[in-house]
């Protein structure tokens, strides 16, 4: 029997809890999220322990029609001191100007580049002309460089064109929007030179009008689309791991991601691959406000990662104590950046980049899943006693460590306690069982204390699929906290996105391809709890249960509808039937369904495929006693008024 008596009073609950962790992994940002469609633009690419890339890496050099060319990689005069790499191209013998002969070259972006018929596409350069030399000696730079830009297809075809000329000593920005007469997903990028001579390039772009809400150097629709259409609360961001970047003195710079982009100073990051840092803190705050999720971006705590060996013992390298007020400048910095006015010296800089209005920050990250030495807690102290000095509306969120028990865990939350913080991010990575086997967990949690964050969580299966399994798993977990709402203020999966050949990390919620996006069946999950979460949780009871049985409903309400979620998770091979008692109903009222199931536990939706494991909708009567089934492994969502 499920019982609801809905006269009762509820209690209040987060209605904020279901939101997002964004962290370029998996090439979440370039190749991903964000929509520029060329690789390495700026010829800062490097080799590393995991990539033999180079400054080279995905252009070619074009030679057509008999030309002859060369290209180097310069140094000497960068367009911005943090971009230091950038290209001479030169064409050293032509045979004849009034052909197609050219030297130039090309690029076929992330994989592929995939161009729709009739879309705008804006191609932009810097570029200057580079002196006659003894190779070139020809060349006359009384007379611009006529160069053309072109979107070619796999076949050579053109599908679109520009002319431009490059004049001049000086770096200058050219831009062409390029129109394709014809669709095609194996597009590529091209750039010739017409004479005899050279140029300078760099920061080369491509990038669509079509992007998600239209913004300049914005975000690929589909995929914006689809974490919008999970309805988040909030959006934590840039990680993870990454934001402690490679050591102490190379955390994540957040006023390295603002501003003209040839100046953002890529980056290798801690998942083995470059950063442009295109997606930088103005396009979150600003997808932020477009989604309608609260920003919740998350600092290094002046030490970094336990796990990059940096120094002996459990890797963690600290900022030194001497460098901590700086340190701690910059992470104020971003406050006032944030919510300050226009004429502030940081409000300015947002401003300027198009918002004068504050972007309303109210919560910030301190710290992530990092072992909790005395270093770190000195330094998280200094940083969050600066930020309640000076913004003491800021919500400062710390860190429990990496795991969901074990001795990180302890100290972090006795330290978290013992020292006031109002918020602890919990981070696990766990079977599907957990879930089940956890749904007390956060009943037992002292309500006097810090309130939790549920920064990282998902079911790992042995073979890391996103199995229906899983998806059903987490919604157990997502009942249990709703019920602790008052305890429980956000919940975010984890990872987000993951690009199909480019994954360091699985499960992952959405994958995509240059074309495509695939949600898995956990985001549907998530998208139910996103859609159909309340600001009141009402006591939902279960009895005549056989023990173990996994089975477990949550009741919230939402007051701007007025209306009713009843959820129901059946983690059982079988189905279950209940009679839901539901005191105060009245009398009989039409609900909206929604189910979420699939043919099996271990079903997962395939790449190009309908997906099996998808919510279907309809209604049914509810009267105060109704006889229901609950599918073998299902989520459902009952949704009415009374
Ligand atoms: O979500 C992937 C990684 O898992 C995050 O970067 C880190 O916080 C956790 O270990």
């Amino acid at each position: 029997t499920l019982s609801v008596d809905l006269d009762a009073p509820g209690k209040a609950i987060s209605p904020d809890l279901l939101g997002i962790f964004y962290e370029d992994l998996n090439y979440a940002a370039d190749g991903g999220l964000y929509a520029e469609l060329l690789q390495n633009r700026s010829f800062e690419y490097r080799a590393s322990e995991r990539s033999s890339w180079t400054n080279f890496t995905a252009w070619q050099l074009e030679q057509r029609g008999g030309a002859e060319g060369r290209w180097e990689l310069g140094d000497a005069r960068p367009v911005h001191p943090r971009n230091p790499h950038y290209l001479h191209l030169r064409t050293t013998a032509l045979p004849d100007e009034s052909t197609d002969a050219a030297v130039g070259i090309s690029n076929a972006g992330f994989d592929q580049i995939p161009v729709t018929a009739g879309d705008a596409y804006e191609a932009s350069f810097f570029a200057y002309q580079t002196y006659n030399g003894i190779m070139w000696r020809d060349a006359d730079q009384s007379v611009p460089m006529p160069v053309t830009v072109r979107l070619e297809a796999a076949d050579g075809t053109v599908l679109a064109e520009q002319s431009l000329e490059i004049t001049g000593r000086a770096w200058t920005k050219y831009a062409a929007t390029l129109t394709p007469t014809r669709s095609d997903d194996h597009a590529r990028f091209v750039l010739l030179m017409h004479r005899l001579g050279g140029v300078a390039l760099d920061m080369i772009s491509l990038m669509p009008h079509d992007t998600f809400k239209g913004r300049p150097n914005g975000l690929r629709r589909d995929l914006a689309q689809a974490i919008a259409d999970l309805h988040p609360k909030f959006m934590r961001f840039p990680g993870g791991c990454l934001v402690h970047g490679q050591g102490a003195h190379r955390f994540y710079d957040w006023k390295n991601t603002l501003g003209p982009l040839e100046g953002r100073e890529s980056a290798r990051n801690l998942w083995g691959y470059d950063q442009t840092f295109g997606l930088g803190y103005f396009e979150f705050f600003q997808f932020c406000e477009d989604i309608g999720a609260k920003p919740l971006p998350v600092v290094a705590a002046g030490v970094s990662c336990q796990h990059s060996g940096h120094s002996p013992g459990r890797g963690q390298e600290c900022l030194p104590l001497e460098e901590m007020p700086a340190y701690i400048q910059d992470v104020l910095d971003l406050i006032e950046w944030a919510n300050g006015p226009a004429d502030s010296t940081w409000g300015a800089l947002r401003a300027a980049a198009g918002h004068p209005e504050p972007f309303g920050l109210t919560y910030l990250g301190v710290g992530n899943e990092d072992a909790i030495t005395p270093e770190f807690e000195a330094r998280f102290t200094l940083i969050r006693d600066a930020i309640n000095a000076r913004y003491p509306d800021i919500v400062v969120i710390g860190t429990s460590g990496p795991f969901a028990s074990g001795e990180d865990y302890e100290k972090g939350w006795a330290f978290a306690r013992a020292t006031d913080v109002a918020m602890v991010d919990e981070h696990y990575y766990v079977p599907p069982a957990f879930f089940w086997d956890n749904q007390q967990r956060y009943d037992a949690y002292d309500r006097d204390g810090p309130l939790v964050y549920l920064g990282e969580y998902a079911a790992h299966e042995p073979n890391r699929r996103n199995t229906l399994r899983s998806a059903i798993a987490e919604a157990a977990g997502l009942i249990s906290y709703e019920r602790n709402g008052d305890l429980v203020r956000f919940a975010s999966y984890a990872p987000l996105l993951a690009r199909r050949g480019h994954t360091q990390w699985h499960p992952d919620m959405i994958y995509f391809d240059a074309t495509q996006v695939y949600p898995s069946a956990n985001y549907y999950t998530q998208q139910l709890f996103g859609h159909h979460g309340g600001d009141t949780y009402h006591t939902t009871t279960l009895e005549g249960l056989a023990t173990d049985t996994r089975l477990v409903a949550g009741t919230v309400s939402d007051s701007t509808t007025g209306d009713i979620i009843l959820k129901i998770v059946n983690g059982e091979a079988e189905p279950q039937t209940v009679d839901l008692q539901l005191a105060g109903l009245g009398g009989p009222t039409t609900a909206t369904r929604i189910l979420l199931t699939g043919p099996a536990a271990d079903a997962v939706n395939e790449d190009g495929e309908p997906p099996v494991i998808a919510p279907a909708t309809d209604t049914l009567t509810l009267s105060p006693t109704t006889t229901y089934t609950a599918p073998a492994h299902s989520l459902t969502v009952l949704r009415f008024s009374r």
